[in-house]
């Protein structure tokens, strides 16, 4: 599947397979392997950051101007971190998901227990949407097609980046095709930043003084944060229970699934690199990095290290949550991903039956891994 989607990716990962856990590779910078050499680098914020070449604020910043910058350090960080951090919470992300998704699932649930067959993918790509839209307070409750489209833009602006390994400077055109797509994805962002109550993301930023062009960079990087990367997570777990037979524990033993989204996101790791400028001269693990330099954490091998998908596994204190990245920027949606991965796992085993994957195809050139299509139905007594 690495392969198929991201073939920079594929062999970046295959190369630093055999390095050390912090080697320098020409061109790319420094790579990181290591879970606990990996949690130091995002914990250290006076060093290393995400503005600058390597970080992925530089990118934000190269298509929404430099107050962007803002987002990824430093006090307003913080301060949009506070705000919102009441949207994010166990409780309300269950609330979101359920009000901007539970309609939907028990519509899968339904076509499949009449004996039916579910694209997973192409639905965990919709929830996505739907869910994402809600967070922001833009219509919700549109047509499955809007958000098809939506996680499609989303798709499209985020595969602008697949060429930034090696520097994250973007080419005039890249900036011209990057900046329509951004127009594609926020048109209902003035009117939800106008409208949005407390409740809302967009709601908040107005309340915050944050004007109306910052609002809109805030939520293209929700729809990118959000959408690619939840919808990775919820597919390829969806399919490691599958194939590795261990669906039936979980329908057995219900209390399993949190181990085995954990699990999913861990072995799918779908925010597979985490780039970061480094701020200062840093001595990693005895190495000397400059100021200037960049730096790639390769969470895909860092959290994979812990062995294959088991449903058993007990937390692995060296990785963490790796996967959700580490420090001031730990992912946000987080409670919010989990939930959705659990909610499509309790969809599909609704009928107390397991699914049989009646066919699958990889998603080509895509920023993260995933099946482009999943299908699914339940299988016979
Ligand atoms: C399985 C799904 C997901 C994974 C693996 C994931 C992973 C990550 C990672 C690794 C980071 C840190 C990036 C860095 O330090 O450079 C991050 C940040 C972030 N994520 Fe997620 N994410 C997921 C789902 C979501 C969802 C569903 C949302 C929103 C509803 C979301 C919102 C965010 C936001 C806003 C940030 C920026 C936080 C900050 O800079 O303070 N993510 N995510």
């Amino acid at each position: 599947m690495l392969w198929q989607g991201n073939r920079g990716l594929y062999a970046l990962l295959q190369a630093a397979r055999h390095t050390g856990p912090i080697t320098r590779v020409p061109r790319l910078g420094w790579v990181v392997t290591d879970p606990v050499l990996a949690r130091r680098v995002l914990n250290d914020h006076d060093r290393f950051g995400m503005n600058g070449e390597g970080g992925v604020g530089h990118l934000w910043t190269q298509l929404f101007g430099d107050e962007m910058a803002q987002f990824f350090g430093g006090a307003r960080h913080a301060e949009v971190r506070t705000r919102a951090r009441g949207l994010f919470t166990e409780d309300a992300a269950r609330d979101l998901v359920e009000r901007s998704q539970g309609r939907h699932h028990a519509e899968l649930a339904r076509r499949l227990a009449a004996g039916g067959t579910v694209d997973v993918a192409d639905a965990a790509r919709v929830l996505a949407g739907r869910m994402v839209a809600d967070l922001l307070g833009l219509p919700a409750d549109r047509p499955d097609r809007a958000y098809r489209d939506l996680f499609g833009a989303g798709e499209r602006l985020a595969g602008l980046a697949l060429g930034t390994t090696a520097s994250t400077g973007l080419d005039p055109a890249t900036i011209a095709r990057a900046r329509a797509i951004v127009d594609e994805i926020t048109t209902g962002v003035p009117r939800g930043y106008a409208d949005g109550g407390p409740g809302t993301l967009l709601g908040r930023c107005r309340a915050m003084g944050l004007g109306l062009p910052l609002a809109r960079g805030l939520a293209t990087l929700l729809v990118i944060a959000g959408t690619e990367t939840g919808a990775s997570g919820t597919v390829r777990t969806v399919a490691l229970l599958h194939d590795t037979g261990q669906q039936r524990a979980l329908l057995a033993d219900p209390s399993l699934r949190e181990g085995a989204v954990r699990e999913g996101l861990r072995v799918a790791a779908p925010a597979p690199v985490i780039g970061r400028h480094v701020a200062r001269d840093a001595v990693v693990d005895g190495r000397r990095l400059r100021a200037g330099d960049r730096v790639l954490l390769l969470t895909y091998l860092a959290t994979n290290g812990a062995g294959p998908f088991d449903v058993h596994r007990a937390y692995v204190p060296e990785t963490r949550q790796l996967w959700f990245g580490g420090g001031r920027h730990l992912c946000l949606g987080a409670a919010v991903a989990r939930t959705q991965v659990a909610r499509m796992l309790s969809t599909l085993h609704s009928g107390g039956r397991p699914y049989r994957i009646v066919s699958r195809r990889a998603a080509r050139r895509v920023l993260v891994p995933s099946y482009a299509e999943l299908r699914v139905t339940l299988a016979r007594g």
